[in-house]
């Protein structure tokens, strides 16, 4: 298994979900991919994840990001689980949840770490781009609960950069200025940001965010 890094094509897979069957990529379309795992069904950091998650669900379509969780139990032990989320955490999950019980999809992604547990998948986040390249990688531990507005940050920035020519600086919050990026020339700005720019150095140059 080679490790998979930012630009690399997302594995295509078939899998089994809560949902019905899906084949990856045709199932993420034209648009974005959040695809998440989780150590195992019925624990609590994950209840309190999937139920967020779930609550979250207008913000992804409003970014067209489908979301597919991942952990390694069956397909009833999912939609026993989905029972408790909703009960739970006042919500319906409304993503399919992936169930990878030959750990097939874990191992193309990576997702088991041995030093960490030798069965379970760690809490590991890919952002697929619509043409199927991953965007980001990030891997949590299992007693760390993710922060899925800073995940929703990074699909705003990456959308921003894919659309709009600009990236985003560190702390940077929706509204804020953005950097032009460097392949584009100075002299070519004015075109392209008719909200003007600050010029601080010649390499850094922060203008309005063009979406606001
Ligand atoms: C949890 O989801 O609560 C959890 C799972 C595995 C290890 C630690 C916490």
């Amino acid at each position: 298994m080679a490790t998979l890094r930012l630009g690399d094509v997302a594995p295509d897979f078939t899998a089994e979900t809560s949902e019905g069957t899906i084949k990856f990529h045709e199932w993420l379309g034209e648009g974005w991919g959040l695809l998440f795992s989780h150590p195992a069904d019925y624990t609590p950091v994950c209840t309190t994840e999937l139920g967020t998650v779930a609550k979250y669900k207008d913000q992804f379509n409003q970014r067209n990001v489908k979301v597919a969780a991942l952990s390694v139990d069956g397909v009833a032990s999912h939609q026993g689980w989905i029972k408790d989320i909703n009960e739970t955490q006042n919500t319906t999950v409304n993503f399919p949840i992936i169930a990878d019980e030959n750990k097939k999809v874990a191992n193309l992604y990576d997702m088991i770490h041995p030093n960490a547990d030798n069965n379970l998948t760690v809490r590991s986040v890919f952002i697929i781009a619509p043409d199927k390249t991953i965007k980001l990688i990030i891997t949590y531990p299992a007693s760390t609960g993710r922060n899925f507005d800073e995940l929703i940050r990074v699909i705003d920035s990456l959308q921003l950069t894919a659309y709009h020519k600009v990236a985003t600086p560190a702390n940077w919050q929706d509204g804020d200025d953005c950097v032009v990026v460097p392949a584009i020339k100075t002299e070519d700005i004015d075109a392209i940001f008719p909200k003007g720019y600050t010029e601080v150095k010649p390499y850094l140059r922060m203008t309005p965010q063009p979406n606001k």
